[in-house]
């Protein structure tokens, strides 16, 4: 059976889950040749068992489809990357960068982020009306991430674009034609030799960045003839031989290459989709919303967490299955078999009864620990201080800087889902507000 909700269910796809998890919490989708699982426990166990269930998507692609994986290859903006590794790879990649997005080295960007919110809604400000997504949502983010990466400021533009591009890809809205294909090899040639230069002028002249960070820790600081050699192929895909010792990592410059990539795709849309998500859901529940309004420093967080669980920008994960292996019980007992993928429904976890009280409820007083909106285990969201930080900095400003904020129901019809089954959110949030003069 259909383990997808349908795209008219995508602002609500709560009650599907709530069906599947009473009735089918393990799912075999024969059409799409995938298996869905739906109950928080069973889901949280796959997260932490990344030895049956793989993030290493090679492991899907076999002899019988051997040329879909040399295009995806060719043209997934990504590439072979830390999200899409397992151990030990796994954990030399993530501590390569695990120091840069350490809470309190992101502490550090509040001020930056306070600067650009505020500057963000003095744009718009005067006309006491805005679409909170493409005004505030949007642009933040996407500044952020390219301030943390070094892209130099006249560049932002460049990256904003791609950022756009990137959300309408194929692996966001599962589409596989032979334009979604050029389209994403375009754009991971763009890519590729943008980042290629941005590394050449990082080598010989460092800064304080993440890039040049990375540098740092890669061949190119071993061998000085790597960036002049590979700059000579015009930017092609040249794999730098990794170097391993015993006991050291060095990093690939097609490693920096798929970190530079991976943080615009993994933390632009999903950050600007918790922003939206938080003021969807604050203007479904009026009463919470005043909550919020009436002590914001007791309620910000907590408010970023619970938006996280109730409408969780990312629904859904998938792993490859590695053995043949048995999940459920009783009648609901189901064998996964080898090789197949599977998809984690975050989203209907994040759901689960018998884990939240109320769990259909947006109730911004739970003491809530346990959602898993930033994933579990090993891939835990690495950048999830960062994102929690902006949504934080995102509420602070905008309750002091405004005040009387409602949805702008004459723009209502605007408030369509974004057209992914990924990602979680909406792609306009008209609001009113009156400037606070306090
Ligand atoms: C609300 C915003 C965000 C949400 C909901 C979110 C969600 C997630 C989830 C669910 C995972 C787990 C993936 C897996 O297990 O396969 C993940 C991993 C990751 N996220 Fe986020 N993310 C957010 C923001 C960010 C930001 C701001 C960044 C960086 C700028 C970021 C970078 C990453 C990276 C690099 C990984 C891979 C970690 C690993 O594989 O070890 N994310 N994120």
């Amino acid at each position: 059976m259909n383990i997808f909700p349908s795209p008219t269910q995508r602002l609500n796809p709560f009650d599907f889950y709530a069906m599947m998890r009473k009735k089918h919490p393990i799912e075999y989708d024969e059409v799409n040749d995938v298996y869905g699982i739906f109950r928080y426990n069973d889901i949280s166990k796959c997260f932490t068992d990344f030895k049956n269930f793989s993030s290493d998507f090679t492991k899907w692609f076999n002899s019988t489809n051997a040329d879909s994986f040399t295009k995806f290859q060719a043209s997934s903006p990504i590439g072979p990357s830390l999200i899409t590794s397992d151990p030990p790879r796994h954990r030399n990649l993530r501590n390569s960068i695990s120091e840069a997005f350490n809470p309190r080295q992101i502490s550090m960007l509040e001020p930056k982020i306070e600067k650009i919110t505020h500057d963000l809604l003095e744009k718009v400000i005067q006309n006491k009306n805005m679409d909170l997504i493409q005004d505030l949502a949007y642009p933040l983010p996407v500044i952020i991430i390219a301030e943390l990466l070094g892209i130099p400021n006249e560049d932002h533009h460049k990256f904003k674009k791609w950022a756009d591009q990137i959300i309408s890809l194929s692996i966001l809205l599962n589409k596989n034609s032979q334009e979604v294909f050029e389209n994403n090899y375009k754009l991971k040639q763009e890519m590729n030799s943008y980042f290629i230069s941005i590394i050449d002028i990082k080598k010989r002249d460092p800064k304080n960045d993440l890039i040049s960070g990375l540098i740092k820790s890669s061949v190119l600081n071993v061998n000085d003839n790597d960036v002049q050699n590979d700059a000579n192929k015009e930017g092609e895909l040249t794999q730098i031989q990794q170097q391993k010792t015993k006991d050291s990592f060095v990093l690939s410059r097609e490693d920096i290459l798929s970190f530079c990539n991976l943080l615009l795709l993994a933390g632009h849309v999903t950050t600007v989709n918790l922003i939206g998500n938080i003021f969807l859901s604050l203007f479904e529940n009026p009463k919470q919303f005043k909550l919020l309004q009436s002590n914001p420093s007791e309620y910000i967080r907590p408010t970023i967490e619970e938006t996280l669980r109730y409408k969780s920008p990312v629904q859904f994960l998938s792993r490859i299955v590695t053995k043949d292996i048995e999940m459920g019980k009783g009648e609901e007992k189901m064998q996964l078999k080898k090789g197949k993928r599977v998809i984690l429904w975050i989203g209907s976890a994040n759901r689960d009864e018998t884990i939240f009280t109320n769990a259909e409820q947006f109730d911004i007083t739970r003491n809530l620990i346990n959602h898993i909106g930033f994933g579990a285990g090993i891939h835990l969201c690495i950048g999830a201080p960062l994102a929690r930080l902006e949504a934080q900095v995102v509420l602070k400003v905008l309750l002091k800087m405004l005040k009387d904020i409602e949805l702008d129901t004459a723009k209502a019809g605007s408030v369509t889902p974004v057209n992914s089954m990924i990602i979680h959110g909406i792609e306009h949030l008209p609001i009113n507000f009156e400037i606070n003069n306090k």
